[in-house]
């Protein structure tokens, strides 16, 4: 947590839940990643943390951005960026929203199908285009599984293709999974991508970018490699794989860009047993899967909690969000333990909270409001 996160929920005593995030700390992390990366342009995920105030701060340092939708799009032209720093980087468009995108001068596009390429031939004609590969997310704690990229065979074809529909087959890109713990991930993308990049300069496709999207990792409970470690790694397979014709470079950052910037406060609901010798405390919050926690699921994303008892004696908690769905249940095998002084009423802090938890919260489930949002 940042200084003027604990000053401001000191002074403030927000209502909770909230989310309080630092945006001096992602202007900070947007310079550790470019001083990693410096070859790298960067095009922040918007979906991790659409706020106004993250994408001004970012238009500000001279930040690309990544949209997921026409409206994310808009977002960022509200927020002053350039269309030409938007890429519409979802495989899967309405075509009414390419052409959106397209009208409002937005001219670098995803796809990973045939489908999606004859879309952005129709409605945005020839603007720079990039096929999305299949790669392996071994390493990585909340996997982006089989629902994004085609396999080079078909990527190979797909460019190729690009060209004859009059759009330009600018680039190859791909994904190695959100919260990628493993270096060695990013070195086998870029093994795999080179040998389609080689195969399509071959082939007369004037392919000339390779974007290595997201998944740079941030401290939740456990410790994960140092951005400059993940940078050399990178570095060190483009070179090994492109030698001294590096292809133009972008990298799309969500979760590292944001999640350590935020803070999420949230109140003690209830605490509870299911028999009276049970060891294992149930422990409520106001906050739960429905309220942004979803990367919960599966117990992927383990948050680190503060509480006002820390450094008393503790106990095995689950850990449970506040409506009438069992899914709304957060860590039950994860081994957490929280202080047995923990009551209702007192405030805990989750860690770390500033990616993906805000536009994942619902809006009225149980009757819940979103949880407020302060910038600071
Ligand atoms: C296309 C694309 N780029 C970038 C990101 C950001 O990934 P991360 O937050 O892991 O950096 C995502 C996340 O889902 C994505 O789908």
């Amino acid at each position: 947590m940042t200084p003027k996160v604990a000053r401001f929920l000191a002074d403030t005593q927000p209502a909770t839940p909230c989310l309080v995030l630092d945006v001096d700390r992602v202007a900070e992390n947007f310079r550790r990643l470019r001083d990693a990366l410096p070859l790298a342009r960067i095009y922040y995920a918007v979906k991790a943390n659409p706020a106004a105030p993250v994408l001004e701060r970012l238009v500000g340092l001279g930040s690309h951005f990544d949209a997921a939708s026409f409206q994310e799009v808009s977002m960022c032209l509200d927020a002053g960026a350039e269309p030409e720093a938007i890429s519409y980087g979802n495989t899967i468009k309405r075509e009414r929203d390419i052409a959106a995108a397209y009208a409002r001068g937005v001219r670098m596009f995803a796809f990973d199908s045939e489908m999606e390429l004859e879309k952005l031939a129709r409605s945005a004609p020839g603007s720079r285009v990039y096929c999305r590969i299949l790669v392996g997310n071994d390493g990585a704690e909340w996997p982006l599984s089989r629902k994004f990229g085609c396999e080079v065979e078909m990527a190979k074809d797909l460019m190729v293709k690009a060209g004859e529909l009059g759009l330009d087959p600018f680039g190859l890109s791909f994904h190695v999974g959100s919260q990628q713990t493993r270096t060695a991930a990013y070195e086998a993308a870029i093994a795999k991508v080179a040998m389609l990049f080689t195969d399509l300069v071959d082939a007369g496709v004037k392919v000339r970018m390779v974007n290595l999207g997201g998944g740079y990792p941030v401290r939740y409970k456990s410790e994960v490699p140092e951005i400059v470690e993940i940078g050399a790694a990178i570095m060190g397979a483009m070179v090994e794989h492109f030698g001294n014709s590096l292809p133009e470079i972008v990298i799309e950052p969500g979760r590292f860009l944001v999640a350590d910037a935020g803070v999420v406060q949230a109140e003690v609901v209830l605490v509870s047993r299911k028999a009276a010798n049970d060891p294992v405390r149930w422990v409520y919050l106001d906050i739960g899967r429905f309220g942004g926690l979803a990367e919960t699921e599966g117990e992927a994303i383990k948050y680190a909690f503060r509480t006002p008892h820390d450094g008393t004696a503790d106990g095995p908690v689950t850990i449970a969000g506040p409506t009438c769905d069992s899914t709304d249940t957060l860590y039950e095998k994860s081994n957490y333990r929280l202080p047995t002084a923990l009551t209702a009423g007192d405030r805990v802090e989750l860690l770390a909270t500033g990616a993906y938890v805000t536009s994942y919260a619902s809006q009225k489930f149980n009757g819940f409001s979103p949880l407020e949002e302060h910038y600071i």
